[in-house]
């Protein structure tokens, strides 16, 4: 049996897979469009494994998907693929309502017909996983309690709001069809082979290039964070063990504001890469104007996850951040050929 990834070369799925396949043999079949995000270097490491198979192809091309589900005789879709920016939803709604819920929905119906012809037992065994944000339950003031799975869906960006309707409609051909599906609400991830528009890696190559270190606002958002890696063991188990149709939150239990986060991570450069002139990579902070309708506060409530599942995060916010910023300091050649080309385009709209 396989499982079919999509969205398998960027940031979550490369990690998704490579952790998978550093663990069993069974075999993956990783679907991704390859646009701006997607990075077949993630997975260059799997070049020669026989249990590894890449497709290049849309999640929005029923044909091809159902071809792949038949051809591999596919146990689980875990579904990835997105378009997973909030700037660039802000810059560009369009490609977010096409492939986060144009694209969901296209998948579940090419899951849908081929799960209808499946035999009974494996009807019964067969999965999709749907990898959500925290971002769809909407903003929490300083004194709320955390997130948890029946927290009102109030989504505040076109991305949440997309995230927001493939949640929906997921749940909807779980209730309508009976599809076995099992959701994840997860926080902010961070760790290898995270692209350099996000808050961390782009923090981490700025201060390596001198460059100001971009803090929106007054920086005082709150946000949890989870080590990458964290996040796909939680999705193994969930997997393995989820009772279908129920949602399980995830995070870290590592709430921080956006100037920690920057600051701790200048506090570790420090350490690791000194500069010469002895300055700290703090000095570089930068204040610029805040991102329209900025969420002030995310916060998750894992323990739907921890106590039916029993899943808990390895890494605490500094063990992972520290593994990360080694991560960066150790591939230079990753990095060179992802801020080549478009990249700059996309720093140059956003930050000039
Ligand atoms: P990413 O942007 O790094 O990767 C998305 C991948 O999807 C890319 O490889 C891209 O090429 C591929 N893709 C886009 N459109 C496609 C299409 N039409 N067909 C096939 N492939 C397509 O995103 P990520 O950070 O790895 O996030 C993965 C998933 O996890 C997303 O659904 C996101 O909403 C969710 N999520 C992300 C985070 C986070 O902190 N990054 C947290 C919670 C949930
Ligand atoms: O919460 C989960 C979400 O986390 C995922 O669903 C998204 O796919 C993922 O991109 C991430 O969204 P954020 O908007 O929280 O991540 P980002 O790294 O873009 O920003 C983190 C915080 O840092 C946010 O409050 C905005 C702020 N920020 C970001 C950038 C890029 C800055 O202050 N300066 C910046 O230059």
């Amino acid at each position: 049996m396989t499982i079919l990834v999509t969205g398998a070369a960027g940031f979550i799925g490369s990690n998704f897979v490579l952790d998978w396949l550093g663990q069993s043999t069974e075999e993956v079949v990783s679907l991704d469009l390859l646009t701006y995000a997607g990075n077949l270097e993630n997975l260059s490491s799997l070049n020669q494994n026989p249990h590894h198979h890449f497709v290049k192809g849309n999640i929005g091309d029923r044909d091809l998907v159902l071809t792949l589900l038949k051809k591999h005789d596919i146990r689980a879709v875990i579904h990835f693929a997105a378009e997973s920016h909030v700037d660039r939803s802000i810059h560009g709604p369009g490609d977010f309502i096409e492939t986060n819920i144009v694209g969901t929905y296209n998948v579940l119906e090419s899951v849908r017909s081929y799960w209808n012809d499946l035999d009974e037992p494996s009807k019964k065994s067969f999965r999709f996983l749907h990898v959500s944000t925290d971002e769809v339950y909407g903003s929490l003031n300083d004194k709320a309690s955390a997130f948890t799975e029946n927290h009102p869906y109030e989504p505040n960006s076109p991305y949440s709001a997309s995230k927001a309707a493939s949640d929906h409609l997921v749940r909807a051909w779980f209730h309508t069809y009976g599809l076995p599906v099992l959701t994840t609400n997860c926080s902010n991830n961070y760790g290898p082979y995270h692209f350099p528009e996000k808050l961390i890696p782009l923090c981490i190559l700025n201060a390596l290039n001198d460059k100001p270190l971009p803090i929106y606002g007054d920086g005082k958002q709150i946000r949890d964070w989870l080590y990458v890696k964290d996040h796909c063991s939680a999705i193994r188990e969930v997997l393995k063990q989820g009772h279908i149709g129920e949602t399980y939150n995830v995070g870290g239990w590592n709430e921080k504001t956006n100037l920690e986060v920057v600051e701790t991570l200048c506090a570790i450069l420090d350490e690791l890469k000194p500069k010469s002139d002895g300055k700290s990579y703090a000095d570089q902070i930068t204040f610029v104007k805040d991102r329209p309708g900025h969420d002030r506060r995310y916060a998750i409530d894992a323990s739907k996850l921890e106590r039916d599942l029993g899943w808990r995060p390895e890494e605490t916010f500094e063990t992972g951040l520290r593994k990360t910023v080694i991560w960066y300091l150790e591939h230079e050649t990753w990095v060179n050929h992802v801020v080549s080309g478009e990249y700059q385009h996309w720093v140059e709209k956003q930050y000039s």
